[in-house]
């Protein structure tokens, strides 16, 4: 008689757990990513409810046998979910998830957010021996925009931006809202996704094989907060506030996600210009007359009224001297009993914890001169600046977000 073991008889060396799991991580990550760029994500969406490994073979001219053993992969990976009819004939459908953030024919989408990995991270990561030894980013972020006019940030330092061009040009001002439309988010092309940084560089690629970079980038960012955005603007009450600025408001997904629980808000997306251009082409011509948009260097500029001042993931890319100026003139132009909404991911007070804070905090030394903080840390930052009532909600689930909320006094 054959004796089967329980997995209570026999287990591997748990020690080698974290080690096997990041191996497997890697592999994970390429497959998913391989199937972002053949598109078959795409593909398995547009053949319908369920297909079979025939079916979408045939279709793109795969050998099926290897489609199949993928298929169950990725079913294993609870990103396909596998069925099996009742002789045993298994059709494949994309997990709730896959559909709603790795096709290109749905929105919010997590496909920029992933290939930002290989693109930004990843070579950035290959600097490691240098950044150690020289305590500093290979790639220095704000620089990077104060030399090339890169949207990913700016210091202080950085020179004037053209203030209100983009709403000259485009009448876009305060009065005009834009309409926006949903086939003019940028395409993702198949092959190649993200041109990947150079070696030696210490410069982001801005446009490469016709491919806007900024556009991607734009797009990596929306995926940080698609899966989390609702969640960020229920955390607190925000109804009795009338009028908010999403300051560095990126692609706006926050924005519109407020637009959304709070109609009667007037909220202004605020960024620098070549943010504000794209951010403008990718989204929906929901909420109209609610959302507005306005270009300009927050640094440098004066920003827009409210009585809500959002600020999600600024605070955590910038030095000590550019946050203290930004708070600064935030609690100046907020009036009595006027808030602050800002959305960083909060490191436990043993800064051990949660993994994706604690490799932010990390990330966060190959691009900038910003850091991850605890509560305690923001709670002194705070109220050094006069804010008082500083309250805090922690977002549940895999994602770079936590809420605080903070007043100016009567
Ligand atoms: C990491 S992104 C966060 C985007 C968005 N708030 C979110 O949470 O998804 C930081 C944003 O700040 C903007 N930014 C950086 N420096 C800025 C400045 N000096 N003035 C205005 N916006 C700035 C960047 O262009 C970028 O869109």
């Amino acid at each position: 008689m054959t004796e089967v073991m329980t997995s209570a008889d026999a287990h591997s060396d748990p020690s080698a757990d974290p080690i096997m799991d990041i191996i497997a991580g890697a592999t994970r990550y390429k497959i998913m990513m391989q199937c972002i760029e053949i598109g078959l994500f795409d593909e398995i969406e547009s053949l319908g409810e369920t297909c079979t490994a025939e079916t979408i073979a045939k279709k793109c001219g795969y050998d099926v046998s290897v489609l199949e053993r993928l298929l169950s992969t990725l079913a294993s990976y609870n990103l396909l979910q596998k069925d099996c009819n009742r002789k045993g004939m298994p059709s494949y459908r994309n997990s709730s998830g896959t559909s709603k953030y790795l096709t290109r024919s749905r929105r919010p989408t997590m496909i920029g957010l992933a290939m930002s990995v290989d693109a930004m991270i990843h070579p950035l990561l290959d600097n490691l021996p240098m950044l150690l030894k020289s305590g500093k980013p290979k790639l220095d972020i704000n620089k990077n925009v104060a030399d090339n006019g890169n949207i990913l940030s700016s210091s202080p330092n950085h020179q004037k931006t053209p203030n209100n061009i983009m709403d000259k040009e485009n009448n876009m001002g305060p009065g005009s809202p834009i309409k926006q439309n949903m086939s003019s988010m940028p395409h993702i092309p198949k092959m190649p996704c993200m041109p990947k940084m150079p070696p030696n560089s210490t410069k982001m690629p801005m446009e490469k094989n016709g491919i806007d970079y900024q556009a991607k980038f734009l797009m990596a960012m929306e995926g940080f907060s698609a899966s989390c955005a609702s969640s960020i603007v229920k955390a607190f009450d925000l109804s009795q506030h009338r009028s908010a600025v999403d300051l560095g408001g990126g692609p706006g997904r926050i924005s519109f996600e407020m637009a959304n629980t709070y109609p009667h808000m007037k909220i202004t997306v605020f960024d620098l210009p070549p943010v504000i251009q794209v951010a403008q082409k990718m989204q929906q011509p929901c909420s109209q007359g609610q959302i507005f948009f306005k270009t300009g260097n927050f640094f440098e500029d004066e920003i827009p009224s409210a009585d809500l001042y959002l600020l999600g993931h600024v605070i955590h890319g910038f030095d000590l001297k550019g946050i203290d100026r930004l708070l600064q003139k935030v609690y100046s132009k907020l009036p009595p009993g006027g808030s602050v909404l800002v959305m960083e991911k909060i490191l436990a007070e043993n800064r051990t914890e949660p993994e994706l804070a604690v490799t932010n905090d990390f990330v966060m030394t190959l691009l900038s001169q910003g850091q991850e903080r605890t509560f305690s840390d923001y709670q002194k930052l705070f109220s050094k600046h006069g804010f008082v009532n500083v309250q805090f909600k922690h977002i549940d689930g895999l994602n770079y977000y936590d809420v605080m909320l903070l007043k100016k006094p009567f």
